[in-house]
């Protein structure tokens, strides 16, 4: 495979133009590199009117009638399968979820050979999670022109998804970006979601993004242009809007510098007593799984500012929007 060994940079750029079709249209999602503010905002807006508060009936309708997803998780998923699942259920759309533990793929078979058999069965949106780089946009490449692939996270570089929700979340408590101070803090290097949110924040305009991560969990210097780096969490959550904490990515580490769980909650963890330090409307997001207690305090994590229910509800309405924005680009190519 070609972009196996392509520097990062290169394989997200790539991408970027692969996703769409010859109209320039989004056929498929594999990052939000390279997606306008317009384009963002639009996705964003369709998500808000999919939104409905817990307790009410979740939106529906038949966007996806006729169509099949197949969802395709080589790497371990809660929210992010289940999401998409429903996003595509609620939009009247087959859905199915391929056991990988029990796939072909343990056998011998090619992921593009698992491609071809669902293409083959008609399934025409494939979500696509693993851990190597590049392959989204390898397997888009290959597939029939009116099959769509939605990258739903891919190795350490990208999670468009969530960084839509991230984004909606954002807006929905804090709608004017340019006044914004946005924390990133924890694992970044191996964060495929604070690359994702760095994407979209910065092309909506976000006043200013801080990531703060303890050494060995920096990302390179060439990463993350125009991010104001700290190495001391409580330099950094001064005066923030937003914070956002991440998991260590333990999975993606070879080497073992990382300090135990105590130490790095002691040392980097968004602690109650940290908060006090942020702006006092400070709304706290995390993506999930949460180490409680590691990254997050369990009291700040349940506390009044947290965002992270709030962070799932959105992520089924953001599946939902790019699920019948890629359709409804895929039926006005057909039209042509
Ligand atoms: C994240 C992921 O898989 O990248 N989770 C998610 O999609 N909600 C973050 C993580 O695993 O830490």
């Amino acid at each position: 495979m070609q972009t196996r060994h392509t520097p990062t940079g290169a394989v997200t750029d790539l991408s970027g133009r692969i996703q769409r079709d010859s109209e320039g249209r989004l056929q498929h999602l594999i990052t939000l590199e390279g997606l306008s503010r317009d384009e963002l905002n639009a996705l964003l807006d369709l998500a808000q009117f999919y939104v409905r508060a817990v307790g009410d009936l979740p939106a529906r309708d038949q966007s996806l009638a006729g169509h099949t997803v197949a969802n395709l998780f080589f790497e371990p998923s809660t929210r992010t399968r289940v999401s998409f699942e429903l996003a595509a259920r609620r939009l009247g759309a087959e859905v199915v979820n391929l056991d990988m533990q029990s796939s072909s793929r343990v056998k011998g078979e090619t992921v593009l050979d698992t491609i071809y058999t669902l293409q083959a069965m008609h399934a025409d949106i494939l979500v696509m999670r693993d851990a190597e780089p590049g392959l989204p946009a390898f397997v888009a490449r290959q597939v029939a022109p009116h099959v769509c692939i939605l990258n739903a996270g891919e190795a350490h570089l990208s999670h468009p998804t969530q960084g839509l929700l991230d984004a909606l979340t954002i807006r929905q408590a804090r709608p004017d970006f340019s006044q914004l101070r946005v924390l990133i803090a924890g694992d970044i290097a191996h964060s495929r979601v604070a690359r994702s949110a760095w994407h979209a924040l910065t092309t909506l305009g976000v006043g200013e993004l801080r990531i703060a991560a303890p050494e060995g969990l920096m990302p390179t210097e060439g990463e993350f242009a125009r991010a104001v780096r700290f190495s001391d969490i409580d330099a950094a959550i001064e005066g923030v809007d937003v914070i956002m904490a991440l998991r260590i990515q333990r999975e993606r580490i070879m080497h073992s510098q990382i300090p135990d769980e105590a130490t790095y909650h002691r040392t980097f963890g968004i602690t109650a007593e940290r908060l006090r330090r942020a702006h006092p409307d400070v709304i706290v997001m995390h993506p999930g799984p949460m180490n409680r207690d590691v990254e997050i305090a369990s009291e700040v994590a349940d506390g009044p500012r947290s965002m992270i229910q709030r962070q799932v509800t959105n992520g089924v309405a953001v599946r939902m929007a790019v699920l019948a924005t890629i359709v409804r680009n895929v039926q006005a190519r057909r039209q042509f």
